[in-house]
């Protein structure tokens, strides 16, 4: 058992190897029960020749004792963990896919949506590069959006250290953002970074925080009143709908509700969006994590601005539209 858990280890670490497997495994996710005609025909069918071929050689190049060792292996705890973290990778992304093709979400890049924008300044301090991941500019584009729009009043669920929140208050002279977040007790591990960002800065005093669980938060006071709504709370779907239902009461007409983590990784945020766009149609901005809606603004329908043609474009297709 020890030397097949090595040989099954070594197997892991060669990304040849994993990549293969990963592979197999979301065709298997993708199919129901893998059962080996459908994963066959999965596979002839659905331009996935290559990998189809891959599998093959990688298969019959395995030791003959493959299938008893990795038998052995899924009842060890480093190939049960591995092996529920790649399928519920695989069925979070392959959920995901299916939802996307339902979708009534409209994918459209920042510039066809808000003509000239490429034009608005934002500090580069509103990007977190700490969090490394690919779409660390989404709030590059949520400034953007506030300073385009000249947003006045603005409402923002989910602080954690005010990084967005600080630059969001430079939108114009005379803005004011209010923001809320779990009180730091019960905030867990966001808890010493709540408003952190304004310490060496001072919190500048067009930002007021308020804190609260956003399902008891009252929006009466300021029903009506927001320019724009930015909504990063939490992200399961019960409550993206709760601060939804009270960012659409605390708009005003014409406002904007935007939402970050439309992605495969939050789920939450992502079906409850898909669901809400069968009410209200909803705009992604193409290559972010960021959903848009915009009272008055039927996005099915909207007349996208055009944008120069380039040699990229004609890579990337703007299948999406
Ligand atoms: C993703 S972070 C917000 C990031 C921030 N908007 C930014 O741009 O840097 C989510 C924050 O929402 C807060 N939060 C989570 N659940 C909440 C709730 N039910 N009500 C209010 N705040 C909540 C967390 O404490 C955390 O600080």
């Amino acid at each position: 058992m020890k030397d097949a858990e090595g040989r099954i280890r070594q197997a892991m670490n060669d990304a040849d190897q994993r990549r293969n497997l990963i592979g197999l495994l979301e065709i298997m996710v993708s199919q129901g029960p893998a059962r080996p005609g459908q994963i066959i025909d999965h596979l002839t069918n659905h331009s996935l020749a290559t990998l189809h071929y891959c599998l093959v050689d990688w298969v019959n190049s395995q030791n003959p004792e493959f299938g008893r060792m990795l038998e052995d292996l899924a009842a060890s705890d480093i190939m049960r963990r591995w092996l529920y973290d790649a399928l519920n990778r695989a069925k979070i992304d392959h959920e995901f896919v299916q939802a996307k093709a339902r979708s009534r979400v409209r994918t459209l890049y920042l510039a066809e949506i808000f003509s000239g924008i490429e034009d608005v300044a934002v500090p580069i301090g509103v990007i977190n590069e700490e969090t490394g991941l690919p779409n660390k500019v989404d709030m590059l584009y949520v400034c953007a959006i506030a300073k385009y729009l000249q947003s006045a009043k603005i409402f923002e669920f989910g602080t954690y250290m005010g990084r967005t929140t600080f630059y969001l208050a430079q939108t114009t002279p005379e803005c004011f953002v209010h923001t809320l977040n779990l009180p730091v007790a019960l905030s867990g591990e966001y808890a010493p970074y709540i408003g952190a960002y304004w310490e060496r800065r001072g919190k500048p005093s067009n930002i007021h925080q308020l804190f609260s669980n956003s399902r008891e938060l009252d929006v009466e006071s300021l029903r009506g009143q927001m320019d724009l709504v930015f909504i990063d709370g939490d992200h399961s779907f019960e409550m993206v709908e709760n601060d939804t239902r009270k960012a659409l009461a605390l708009l005003k007409p014409g406002g904007m509700v935007v939402w970050h983590d439309y992605a495969a990784k939050t789920p939450g945020v992502y079906n409850f969006i898909e669901r809400f766009s069968l009410e209200r149609s909803v705009f992604h901005i193409k290559n972010t994590a960021l959903a848009v809606y915009r009272d008055g603004i039927d996005a099915m329908t909207f007349e996208a601005f055009h944008i120069s043609d380039s040699l990229e474009s004609k890579f990337y297709a703007r299948a999406d539209k």
